[in-house]
């Protein structure tokens, strides 16, 4: 039997590219679904496609305290409570940070930082209680290696990938497990016109968003610590922690070509 199957999950970003996969994954695993995003069209237009197996559409802006709100009482209704929260939402600017607004910069933090701490700090005390739960945080390699153009969207991702870190030893004697997982580039809607043209010219790689689900949604079930998706990006996240002087070096000239498609 699979080991998801029953198990109440709250996935965010589940109208996205990622999202979308690993909600039919989920489902296949037999797991019971609140998705959430904030357009409630995208919402019923997902649910459609994703067919038969239990979901509920959550429309809910993270970021705001109602939005958190909402979750966790659709939950409870739909499901009597939850096992599983999985943070996917995100936004992303490519941009030199000198122009980047003061309004862009807070947008990022907010959605990318704060509301999924704020969220997982609504669902533990739950997840405590019941003695039983799961925190699944969806970082990226720019969360380990800090990119030019993306400051930050990088600087967001290291800081949940250190909340995942510390909230994990925090957890470590109680039932609660947390997991963070990060990517290498996927094809999706988060990556601008601009990115594409980038990734083309300096040839990098891009996942497609199903298999990137695939490798997360395996790390929910194994219930891994911290993931790093795709070779040799994780092998450079090893050397940028080590060596950081020689990942200055590498990316010296693919960070001038990177420049000429920045907005
Ligand atoms: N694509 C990549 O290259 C890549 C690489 C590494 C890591 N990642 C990470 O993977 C995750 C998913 O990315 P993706 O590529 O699937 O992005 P995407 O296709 O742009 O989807 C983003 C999702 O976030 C939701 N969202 C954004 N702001 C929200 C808010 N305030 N409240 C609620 N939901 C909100 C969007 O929902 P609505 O707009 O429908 O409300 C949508 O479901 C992100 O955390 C991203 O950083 C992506």
């Amino acid at each position: 039997m699979s080991k998801l199957k029953k198990e109440r999950i709250i996935l965010t970003g589940a109208t996205g590219g990622i999202g979308g996969e690993i909600a039919r994954l989920l489902l296949a695993e037999g797991a019971q679904v609140g998705l959430v995003g904030r357009s409630q069209e995208k919402l019923q237009h997902l649910q459609a496609k994703l067919g038969s197996g239990s979901t509920t559409a959550i429309a809910a802006d993270i970021t705001t305290s109602d939005g958190r709100q909402k979750i966790v009482d659709q939950m409870r209704d739909a499901y009597g409570g939850y096992d599983i929260l999985i943070n996917t939402a995100g936004i992303m600017d490519f941009t030199a940070f000198v122009n980047q607004s003061d309004e862009r910069i807070e947008a990022v933090f907010q959605t990318n930082v704060i509301a999924p701490m704020q969220l997982t700090k609504k669902v533990l005390p739950y997840m405590l209680k019941q003695n039983k739960g799961h925190i699944v945080n969806v970082g990226s390699t720019f969360g380990s290696i800090g990119f030019a153009w993306f400051t930050t969207y990088s600087t967001s991702k290291f800081a949940m990938r250190g909340f995942s870190q510390a909230l994990r030893r925090e957890l470590c004697d109680t039932a609660v497990k947390v997991t963070y997982v990060a990517p290498r580039a996927v094809k999706t809607a988060l990556n601008s016109t601009a990115v594409y043209k980038m990734a083309e010219e300096v040839k990098m790689n891009m996942d497609a968003p199903k298999d990137v689900a695939r490798e997360i949604v395996r790390s929910v079930i194994k219930q891994d610590k911290e993931r790093y998706l795709g070779f040799p990006e994780s092998l450079f996240v090893r050397i940028n922690a080590i060596f950081p002087g020689l990942v200055d070096k590498a990316t010296r000239g693919q960070n001038k070509v990177a420049k000429k498609h920045i907005s």
